[in-house]
């Protein structure tokens, strides 16, 4: 008994009806491509190989599942024809070999596994094919069994008769196969059939016309979704989202509005987060235990700490790392920066490759002015340092521990500790003037009013 595992990646459709220039396999879902999740699906059964075959023009699919070989299959003839292009590939290979398809990024590792399971029981079948039900079914593959629940062959929906087409057991393409049975049977595959190409589900009715029936395994119709248009992408996206969401409550993640917050594949919640409605989590966001992120929150690549509290409407962008029990409140969008434990920038403020130190507070509308159109500077807050409101502090800058910057202040030099920083014009006072001002104004209007039919009757 060999354990040894293929897998082979179909990839080469052109996705036409995406009308995309982008190759249908790298649109993403929840953060990163098709292809690489099911890259990923594969991954999970530990193969000693995966073998992507892409369309012709598609060196982006080939970077994307790097350090996997692909393979190019220069003319779209089948999927027979698709798998047989990544033999060369397993020349030698001894063991099985498991299809996938490249636009269905839906698919469980642990369902894979229930297919290398029943290719290992006994008897031992020719094949196994991931089936799922669907009513109706549409344009699927159908599956005819025999009496004693094997697979007899799959009939293409073009090709089925009226009684295969009331077949509700559908084929989902994924299929596996010993793989020295696997190159022989793809081999004698013909193309004699109503859309003239070598189709793969032929393997099985092969097999058993050689006594070696394949057997089937049901997974979960959504499993199996496939992308082939923009509204079918966000189908699945939905049905992913479903799943994450599902999942970050099960591990103990409140979510006030479960529809409306939308996570990526990567996304890492701790134990008692709440999240509220309306937040988005991009690619590379980690997050601790009993942090609250607040209605209408950004974040993409971000790291937030133990009892933070996020938001409403902040926007945490790549870079930002968030400390233990730090605030960051509405309006604030952080960039590459640190705000260390206990910090506070609660509101209206821009922080940009900067250090905000532990315990400090930031005052509404500070900004860090880190650009000057052409390099990045950066702006160091120190320990318990305090920022009044509308402050531009222009980096490169020091803020100095504990030191006090007045409000509006534009800070363009070091402070240091301790020390009070104003950095604005000094308010001066001229006693009685308003008073003299308005006076003024009387007196000329009531000039003016003389003589005229003045507004205001003078
Ligand atoms: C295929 C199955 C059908 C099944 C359905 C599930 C065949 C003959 N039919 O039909 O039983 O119900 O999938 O979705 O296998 N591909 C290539 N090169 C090719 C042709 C296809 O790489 O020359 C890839 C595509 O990129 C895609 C997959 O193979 O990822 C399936 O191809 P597609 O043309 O969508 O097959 P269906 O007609 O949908
Ligand atoms: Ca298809």
């Amino acid at each position: 008994m060999s354990s040894k595992l293929a897998v082979v990646i179909l990839a080469a459709g052109q996705g036409t009806r995406m009308k995309s220039r982008l190759p249908k396999v790298l649109h993403p879902v929840a953060g990163r491509s098709m292809i690489a999740h099911v890259v990923a699906a594969a991954g999970d059964l530990k193969p000693d190989r995966i073998v992507v075959v892409v369309g012709p023009g598609h060196e982006a699919v080939r970077e994307a599942v790097a350090p996997h070989d692909s393979v190019v299959q220069e003319e779209r003839l089948g999927t027979a024809h698709a798998l047989a292009t990544a033999r060369p590939l397993l020349e030698g290979f001894d063991g099985d070999v498991l299809v996938l398809y490249g636009d269905c990024p839906l698919i469980r590792g642990e369902t894979l596994a229930r297919m290398t399971a029943a290719a290992r029981a006994e008897p031992r079948p020719g094949g196994v094919v991931l089936a799922f039900r669907k009513a109706p079914p549409h344009e699927y593959g159908r599956l005819v069994l025999a009496a004693d629940g094997r697979v007899e062959r799959i009939v293409e929906h073009r090709d089925a008769d009226e009684a295969e087409r009331a077949i509700e057991l559908c084929n989902s393409g994924v299929m596996l196969a010993d793989a020295a049975r696997l190159w022989d049977w793809v081999g004698r595959i013909g193309n004699n059939n109503a859309k003239g190409e070598y189709y793969l589900t032929d393997l099985v009715g092969l097999a058993t016309a050689d006594g070696l029936p394949c057997v089937h395994v049901e997974g979960a119709a959504e499993e199996l979704l496939g992308a082939n248009s923009r509204a079918e992408l966000a189908e699945v996206e939905r049905a992913l989202q479903r799943r994450l969401r599902a999942a970050a409550m099960d591990a103990g993640v409140t979510m006030t509005d479960p529809e409306s917050v939308w996570l990526s594949w990567d996304t890492r919640l701790g134990r008692d987060v709440t999240i509220g409605p309306n937040v988005y989590f991009g690619p590379g966001v980690s997050v601790g235990d009993n942090v609250a992120i607040r209605p209408f929150c950004h974040l993409e690549g971000t790291d937030v700490a133990d009892d933070a509290v996020v938001g409403p409407f902040a926007r945490l962008r790549p870079g930002a790392v968030i400390g233990a029990a730090a605030r960051v409140g509405n309006f604030v969008e952080v960039k590459k920066a640190t705000i260390e434990d206990g910090a506070k920038v609660n509101h209206l403020s821009y922080v940009g490759d900067a250090r905000v130190g532990a315990g400090a507070n930031v005052g509404a509308g500070t900004i860090t002015c880190n650009y000057d159109g052409f390099s990045k500077a950066f702006t160091d807050i120190g320990d318990n340092a305090f920022v009044g409101s509308n402050t531009a502090l222009v980096a490169p800058v020091k803020i100095g521990d504990g030191a006090i910057v007045a409000a509006g202040s534009v800070i363009t030099k070091d402070v240091a500790a301790d020390a009070l920083a104003v950095g604005r014009a000094s308010q001066m006072e001229l006693a009685g003037w308003a008073d003299r001002f308005r006076e003024r104004h009387r007196r000329r209007d009531k000039g003016a009013g003389e003589g005229t039919n003045g507004k205001d009757g003078g």
